[in-house]
């Protein structure tokens, strides 16, 4: 994706933290931002924020991604549009200190974090008209838990940094099998996983117990989202992404970092398999 014409992004989670602060450094950059969001009221915020100081067009498509119809129903306007897409940016994500359920019956973490932006990755893979150098980002991290595969909705028991690391895990496995199938099948679809680090942001707000207390006392040690954000807006930006970062996920140094289990092909297969199984209804 080159710099002069207009490109296309979606992104998930451009409400605040990092993808706000990628979207408010994508300024000197003429994008269409597409941005799937929940709450009306934040996104039309973002939206004037980024198109007043900017060359950024935003639209917004209302999409939870708690909801999985109301995934499958913002793929299918994605679809409808008929915009070649550049950028998928599968960013947004919760923690929920207690065990919840969505309407669909998923634990809420495993919903938002990881089988939203499978069927929304899934539905770009298929069905989705590409740019001339498309490319998928997901945000995550070097997490070692392995999810466990027979109890993916922490039904046997729920532990809130476990389930959210688990979901994440999830994640950085399926960005890993797409790495390399996508590369076995010469796709010109490219996929890179980005770790921004620890951030002050408002995904530990709702944090409770020691766990909460723990958060307060070092919350003001931690940098705010903006350079993980213009790291995360200079991977949507660069021109041949997978020539110039090559490896599976980076950090906002741009080093290249491990992602756990990244050769256990059996694991990602299997997950790959459940994923499938869940999201059956609505996929495209
Ligand atoms: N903060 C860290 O220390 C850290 C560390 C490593 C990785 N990360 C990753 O960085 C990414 C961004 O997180 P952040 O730190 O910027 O957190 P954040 O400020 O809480 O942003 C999360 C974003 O996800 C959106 N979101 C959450 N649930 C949603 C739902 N059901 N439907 C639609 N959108 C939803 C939020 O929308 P609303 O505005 O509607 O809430 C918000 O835009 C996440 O993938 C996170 O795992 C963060």
């Amino acid at each position: 994706m080159g710099n002069k014409k207009m490109s296309t992004i979606i992104m998930s989670g451009g409400t605040s933290g990092l993808g706000r602060q990628a979207l408010l450094a994508l300024s000197s950059n003429p994008v269409h931002v597409i941005l799937l969001a929940r709450n009306e009221e934040r996104a039309a915020a973002v939206r004037q924020e980024v198109e007043q100081a900017h060359q950024t067009k935003v639209s917004v498509i209302p999409c939870d991604m708690s909801s999985m119809s109301s995934v499958h129903d913002a793929l299918l306007c994605i679809v409808n549009q008929a915009e070649p897409i550049d950028v998928l940016v599968n960013n947004a994500a919760i923690n929920t200190p207690e065990r919840q359920v969505t309407a669909d019956g998923f634990e809420t973490m495993f919903a938002t974090n990881f089988l939203a932006p499978f069927i929304i990755t899934q539905g770009f893979l298929k069905a989705v008209g590409y740019g001339n150098d498309p490319r998928i980002i997901n945000v995550g991290g070097p997490i070692k838990r392995k999810p466990d595969i027979d109890d993916l909705n922490s039904r046997q028991g729920f532990a809130q940094m476990a389930a959210f690391e688990s979901s994440k895990a999830a994640l950085g496995l399926y960005t890993a099998y797409l790495h390399r199938t996508l590369q076995e099948e010469n796709s010109s679809v490219s996929i890179t996983g980005f770790y921004p680090g620890i951030m002050r942001s408002n995904l530990s707000s709702g944090f409770k117990g020691l766990i909460g207390i723990g958060e307060r006392l070092i919350r003001h040690t931690l940098p705010g989202p903006e350079e993980s954000g213009r790291f995360l807006a200079k991977l949507i930006t660069t021109p041949n992404l997978s020539s110039q970062y090559p490896g599976l996920m980076y950090n906002n140094n741009g080093q290249e970092i491990d992602v756990p289990n990244a050769d256990d092909y059996a694991l990602q297969e299997a997950l790959i398999r459940r994923a499938n199984d869940m999201a059956a209804p609505w996929m495209l």
